[in-house]
């Protein structure tokens, strides 16, 4: 399953080259975690028992992304036996904490717990406790990334409840808009909702964000459903729908697959074979592999600022239009940074301050490696230098070297041809893109 993990490495590393394809295996647990006394979920056996179960299932089948729901007061009997290196702190138990974490295989960038805008108390209580969604930019392989969202929406089907799930799941549809512009995204968790249940509008993200649901598009040949039809638990067929959920898309980067859906239910039983959580575990499997036209380095900096793509803007372009100018403008930190490319467009990110440097690059001259500095303003991670070398060996700079550097140097037989990250009045987070020259 991780066999192509062998062949990721830094591009630093001299010799080295990184993976352009491989698996993901992910699942959707609600872990019903409420304390024993307020719910029972209806799962026999002691709570406490049972989430150590789950834990070592967790373990045992490895799955690279696992997004749990309702792990509220039974969190550390999960975490003892599981082995997954990656995992979110517990926001606190039922009444303190969202009941969201992630358990990867993986390191993720970016992690935020968002609550939601809107609760209903017309049936399960959902205000009682801040629930909410989480996202993460998940990197699965070197300089590859997944915005990764786990959600648990409000439960229940009076009018109120379905009018808070609405606002619900459109707050993640916007957030996507915001934040996950251009790039690949993977949301799953407990959706509390069903293609039937019109007034949610679940197909928020197929109509919005140009996600697909793997359910649909695998065991339905793509047909949304219009007739309710429900899981027994353990679930011995996949044809019946749960409220728990999983959408993706891939990007201009990296192509996403879905090969596989699955209710996990069998995975997941008490020695006696009763279950251990009221929900079906969802799992979906994925093959990803990289495009032949667009990739992008590791990110550096920190998570602050507003998101900014040239990805939507460069993967319009069939040929692209070559990078003919760089200009970066500093200072005690990076301020801006913008490549013009040959038609005109600038690509450009930051703010207006800072001593503009530029460099033209000849006809046959391409940005070929960077080195890039970050630094702590106001206790937060900001770059303060920007460094472009060019084939010919050319060089520009701008802002203020620090001890805390690296450097990326595009593919042979690739350049530099613009920027991701997050900015304000200074460039905050960067991660750059490459292009064949
Ligand atoms: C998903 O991948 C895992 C690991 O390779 C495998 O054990 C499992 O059977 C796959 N699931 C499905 C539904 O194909
Ligand atoms: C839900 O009930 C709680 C506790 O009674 C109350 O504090 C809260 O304001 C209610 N919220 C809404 C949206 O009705």
């Amino acid at each position: 399953m991780m066999n192509w993990r062998i062949a990721v490495c830094s591009a630093l590393v001299a010799g080295c080259t990184a993976a352009t394809s491989g698996d993901l295996t992910v699942l959707s647990m609600n872990v019903a975690g409420l304390p024993a006394i307020i719910q029972s979920n209806e799962v026999p056996g002691d709570k406490t028992t049972n989430s150590l179960l789950i834990g070592t299932y967790f373990a045992k089948y490895g799955y690279d992304i696992i997004n749990v729901q309702e792990d509220f007061n039974y969190h550390a009997s999960i975490y003892k036996t599981d082995t997954h290196v990656y995992r979110t702190a517990t926001s606190g138990g039922a009444l303190i904490g969202s009941g969201l974490n992630t358990l990867a295989n993986f390191d993720w960038i970016n992690f935020a717990r968002v609550k939601w805008d809107d609760c209903s108390n017309a049936s399960g209580s959902d205000c009682l406790t801040p629930k909410g969604f989480t996202f993460m930019r998940i990197q699965i392989a070197d300089g590859v990334y997944i915005d990764s969202y786990n959600l648990h929406t409000d439960a229940g089907t009076e009018d109120a409840d379905e009018t808070a799930r609405n606002s619900n799941l459109q707050q993640v549809a916007d957030y996507i808009d915001t934040w996950s512009v251009g790039n690949a995204v993977i949301v799953f968790g407990d959706t509390n909702s069903r293609y039937t249940r019109t007034a949610d509008d679940i197909t928020v993200f197929r109509t919005q964000n140009g996600m697909t649901d793997p359910w649909v598009e695998l065991v339905r040949s793509g047909v949304e459903p219009t007739v309710e039809s429900l899981c027994s638990n353990p679930s011995t067929t996949n044809n019946c729908e749960t409220v728990d959920k999983l959408f993706y898309r891939g990007n201009a980067i990296v192509d996403l697959t879905a090969d596989a859906f699955n209710y996990e239910s069998s995975k997941f039983l008490q020695s006696d074979g009763n279950i251990l959580s009221d929900h079906n575990p969802i799992g979906v499997n994925f093959t990803w592999s990289l495009s032949s036209k667009l990739r992008q380095s590791v990110y550096t900096g920190g998570p602050h600022g507003d998101w900014f793509s040239d990805l939507p803007t460069l993967s319009a372009y069939s040929t692209l239009s070559k990078p003919t100018k760089l200009t970066f403008s500093g200072g005690s930190r990076l301020d801006s940074i913008s490549i013009t490319l040959k038609d005109g467009t600038a690509l450009k990110h930051g703010g207006t301050g800072g001593t503009a440097s530029s460099l033209t690059l000849g006809t046959s001259e391409y940005w070929t490696s960077a080195k890039i500095c970050q630094g702590q303003k106001d206790s937060q991670t900001r770059i303060f230098y920007i460094s472009a070398t060019t084939s010919a060996g050319n060089v520009v700079s701008a802002g203020t070297s620090t001890s805390d550097c690296i450097t990326v140097t595009a593919p042979t037989g690739w350049q530099i041809a613009g920027f991701l990250g997050q900015d304000g009045d200074e460039i905050d987070q960067l991660a750059l893109i490459f292009a064949p020259k």
